[in-house]
């Protein structure tokens, strides 16, 4: 596998009964950069970031990870990888401080990467902070979670996602249930983290994404209609066709 792919899927398809939801889907994200799945509602996008980051298994096809498959790893070996995801439904212990919350997600890290160290010798607390301060919460850590606004919920779920330093941060509809404002802050944070690391985003609304992404890959029916740069995508009859008079 080419160095600068670092998530390929190869004939994916995923049935649930004897209906396809996603079907024979074949494309590969680069590292570094910022990758949009769009589609109408119904066109397979959840589907596809589920069997993406574990949760489903494929019906036929496969999902590669820098070279390795993970199409057949249990859900709790995605985070060793370096992959990790934010959940459309919140992740968080609500009577936990913001802080807390973040705290904890770090040391279940380090637990794992030095078992045989004394925990409580370790301070994480910088660290967690420096999550907080990226997604936006800096002012909140003292806060129980349960007291963030939902746009604030969302980005603690980023912080937490982060503490494992994924290589890649899949995220589903991110903006989902948020008012205007909270949207564009999300957007912005998910700017800022691309700038980092690989991100692969969910995102029915098309507009919404096109400025920010380096590459789209349109889904429809459960198939892939197209995969390019955003001016691709825009110049392209057949994804017009599919949401006009649509978002
Ligand atoms: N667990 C499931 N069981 C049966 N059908 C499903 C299931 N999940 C999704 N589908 C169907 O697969 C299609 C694609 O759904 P989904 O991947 O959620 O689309 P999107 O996220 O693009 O809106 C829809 O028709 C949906 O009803
Ligand atoms: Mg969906």
């Amino acid at each position: 596998m080419a160095a600068d792919i670092i998530l390929r899927t190869e004939h994916l398809t995923r049935r649930f009964g004897k209906f396809t939801a996603l079907n024979d889907v074949s494309v590969d994200f680069e590292r570094g950069r910022l990758t949009s799945i769009i589609g109408p509602n119904g066109a397979g996008k959840s589907t596809f970031f589920n069997v993406l980051s574990g949760s489903f298994a494929p019906s036929s096809g496969r999902v590669l990870f820098d070279g390795v498959e993970t199409s057949r790893l249990r859900q709790h070996a995605f985070s060793h990888i370096g992959v990790a995801k934010s959940f459309q439904i919140t992740n968080v212990f609500p009577s936990f401080s913001v802080l807390e919350n973040v705290r904890v997600a770090l040391q279940a890290r380090v637990a794992r990467l030095n078992f045989w160290r004394r925990r409580d010798t370790l301070d994480l607390e910088p660290r967690a902070r420096d999550l907080l301060q990226l997604v936006g919460l800096g002012q909140h850590a003292a806060r129980p979670a349960r007291e963030l606004a939902h746009g604030q919920q969302r980005a603690l779920e980023i912080a937490i996602a982060l503490a494992t330093d994924p290589k890649l941060l899949l995220m589903d509809e991110p903006t989902a249930g948020m008012s205007p404002e909270e949207t564009r802050t999300m957007m912005d944070l998910i700017v800022r983290l691309a700038a980092q690391r690989t991100v692969v985003l969910v995102e029915h609304k098309m507009k919404m994404v096109m400025g920010i992404s380096d590459r789209i890959v349109v889904l429809h029916h459960g198939e892939l209609l197209a995969a390019g740069t955003p001016a691709d995508i825009r110049a392209n009859d057949e994804v017009r066709r599919v949401y006009l008079g649509r978002h």
